[in-house]
């Protein structure tokens, strides 16, 4: 058997965890058009701590000065019923979804970064009739696959992240090199287990390829990996990318002369995922 056939054989054999029920009720409610603030409120009562630690970060400086917030309507108020959608998604994935083997720290810290990015890229693409209401939890979601490999191989999967940070390479590469797969095919398969939409699938399975697909969202995950990446905000292997397909800019109807003011602008993303982390 080789090393490929041996790794996709414990990854079907790997048990899988069951999604958080806030986070199943709220992929549900992403599909919708409007989602009300009591829908949010109906499913944040499905933890009991949820709507504390919610008020918690709305008050934290990252989601915006302002006066005390301290009820969850006047938290809507502030950020919106997506922001608080969104909050409650990130509190509930990174509260959840841990790694055995390695640091969730820089995982989770990308991920959001990734996360906030894509949505601030959302805002600046031209070419983009209506937002996306999935491109923040896509972001969030985009490497998930590194914790199916790290459920699935343990220990062997260290080896894998500390190879690719010694020699600074992407990390799917090097997967691909010791493991015949790579934490997209992972994080892809798995979302198809949670029945999550397809959109989602999608832009977990291609975000390092977004050309082999068609959706704007994979696109837009693509860019702000790149983005944080290069930005040195990635989760440890150490790859700093210095350049990303010119077409992906042109598709989106960004201009790649805007990349020093994203940039700039991703450092208010990190801070929100600081924020987040603190809270989870
Ligand atoms: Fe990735
Ligand atoms: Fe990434």
């Amino acid at each position: 058997m080789t090393v490929s056939e041996e790794v996709m054989q414990r990854l079907e054999a790997v048990s899988f965890p069951t999604p958080p029920a806030v986070v199943v009720r709220l992929v549900q409610l992403l599909s919708k058009d409007n989602v009300t603030a009591g829908e949010i409120a109906d499913t944040m009562a499905l933890d009991a701590s949820m709507a504390t630690r919610v008020l918690q970060l709305a008050n934290s400086v990252a989601l915006g000065a302002g006066s005390q917030v301290d009820s969850i309507p006047e938290a809507v108020l502030r950020v919106g019923v997506e922001g608080v959608r969104d909050i409650v998604f990130s509190l509930a994935m990174v509260g959840a979804m841990r790694p055995a083997h390695f640091d969730y720290r820089p995982f989770w810290r990308h991920s959001l970064a990734v996360a906030f990015t894509a949505q601030s890229l959302q805002s600046r693409a031209q070419h983009l009739s209506s937002p996306f209401p999935e491109t923040y939890t896509a972001g969030l979601l985009h490497d998930i696959g590194m914790l199916v490999l790290d459920r699935a191989l343990g220990a062997q999967y260290c080896d894998v992240l500390a190879a690719a940070r010694t020699t600074a390479r992407p990390l799917s590469e090097i997967e691909h090199e010791m493991l015949g797969t790579d934490h997209t095919l992972a994080g892809g398969r798995m979302l198809e287990i949670w029945h999550f939409p397809d959109l989602l699938v999608d832009a977990v399975r291609h975000h390092h390829k977004p050309w082999v697909t068609g959706h704007v969202v994979t696109r837009l995950v693509h860019l702000a990996d790149f983005i944080c990446n290069r930005q040195g905000i990635h989760h440890g292997s150490g790859h700093f990318p210095q350049s990303c397909a010119a077409r992906i800019w042109d598709e989106l109807g960004i201009d790649e002369s805007e990349l020093p003011g994203i940039v700039a602008s991703v450092q208010t993303d990190l801070a929100r995922a600081e924020a987040v982390l603190a809270t989870a």
